[in-house]
């Protein structure tokens, strides 16, 4: 196997997996054996769905991994979401198949620079999406996920002035459905600045009466055309719960997956992005594989370990969230 230094490197366990072995039996097993869980996003390749003991969007995986009694979290996400997993359980091994699969609205959001810009709005209270570094998250007060960000904001006092960060296009959103002025940071995520208004256009032109679904991570020219805007857990049962026979999807491809499965009759297009390729998918959630993560089950490698000194600010701005949407019923 190799040494910790090149699993560092190269992001995750590289060894040699007997062709002729069953992934599902074999996770299952080790499962069992190491009282280890697995919460995926909706986001994961659909194999990772199947054998995850949890699928969620951000909130219910924080949910989940506040409260499992596992001694490992097998992360199947990005690394901001195995860090919240860790921070909020930071007893349990987190292990992350693939310790590279980032996210390009964390990346864009460089702590030490936020930090500054945060320093020329002493007055404000900060709110950072849960899609960033552990390290913004000890620079905030409160943390929001897609599903809780208005309600969150609506909990604050009026005339509370809020800083919120790093999506803008969360951000844009939040303020318009509250009526309140944010100041945000200039923060996206490169899959959901992606979708055509025309394109979308004209896929509705040929399918008249599909819904379009779409994730408030995406921008307001595609918002505005939305029939329904919410986050992955939000997009998954408003199709199952509408009568509806057809929906164009704006977010991450993968969502697809469990949309299917849960509604095999009704039919769901992918939004198209704005250039050739055909696929809505984040090269970050696609890093892990089913095998990446057999391998991590059984090595027990790679581990997401978050700095104590930041645990112990990261974890109180989660806390808050998770009381917020626990007292909402969220
Ligand atoms: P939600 O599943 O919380 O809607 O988040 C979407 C996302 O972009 C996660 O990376
Ligand atoms: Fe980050 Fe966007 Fe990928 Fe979600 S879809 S992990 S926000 S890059």
């Amino acid at each position: 196997m190799d040494t910790l230094e090149e699993i560092n490197l190269k992001g995750f366990v590289d060894e040699y997996i007997d062709p002729t072995l069953d992934l599902f039996v074999e996770i299952e097993k080790l499962k069992k054996e190491k009282n280890a869980v697995i919460l995926a996003h909706y986001y994961q390749e659909g194999d990772i769905q199947d054998i995850a003991d949890y699928i969620g969007d951000s909130l219910g995986l924080s949910q989940q991994a506040a409260k499992t009694d596992a001694d490992i979290i097998v992360f199947a996400g990005v690394h901001f979401m195995a860090e919240t997993a860790k921070i909020l359980s930071p007893n349990k091994k987190v292990l992350l198949p693939d310790l590279k699969a980032g996210c390009s609205l964390a990346d864009s959001c460089p702590p030490h620079l936020f930090r500054k810009f945060k320093e020329s709005y002493p007055d404000h209270l900060v709110i950072t999406y849960v899609n960033c570094t552990a390290e913004l998250k000890a620079l905030s007060d409160i943390v929001c996920t897609s599903s809780n960000a208005i309600q969150i904001v609506e909990s604050l006092p009026k005339d509370q002035k809020i800083i919120f960060g790093p999506d803008k296009n969360l951000g844009a959103y939040v303020a318009k459905k509250t009526g309140r002025d944010l100041v945000l940071w200039n923060g996206a995520c490169m899959v959901h600045e992606i979708f055509s208004r025309e394109k979308i256009t004209k896929l509705k032109e040929r399918h008249p009466n599909a819904k379009l679904l779409a994730h408030p991570e995406c921008e307001d020219v595609i918002l505005q055309m939305a029939d329904y805007i919410g986050s992955t857990t939000g997009i998954l049962k408003y199709a199952t719960n509408n009568p509806a026979t057809e929906f164009i999807v704006a977010t991450e491809a993968g969502i697809l997956h469990q949309m299917q499965k849960d509604n095999p009759t009704k039919k769901f297009f992918p939004a198209p992005p704005n250039n050739t390729c055909a696929c809505n998918d984040c090269p970050h959630m696609k890093r892990n594989t089913l095998e990446k993560l057999y391998l991590c089950l059984k090595n027990e490698m790679p581990e997401v370990t978050v700095p104590e000194h930041i645990i112990v600010r990261a974890v109180k701005p989660i806390e808050r969230m998770l009381e917020i949407s626990a007292q909402l019923g969220l």
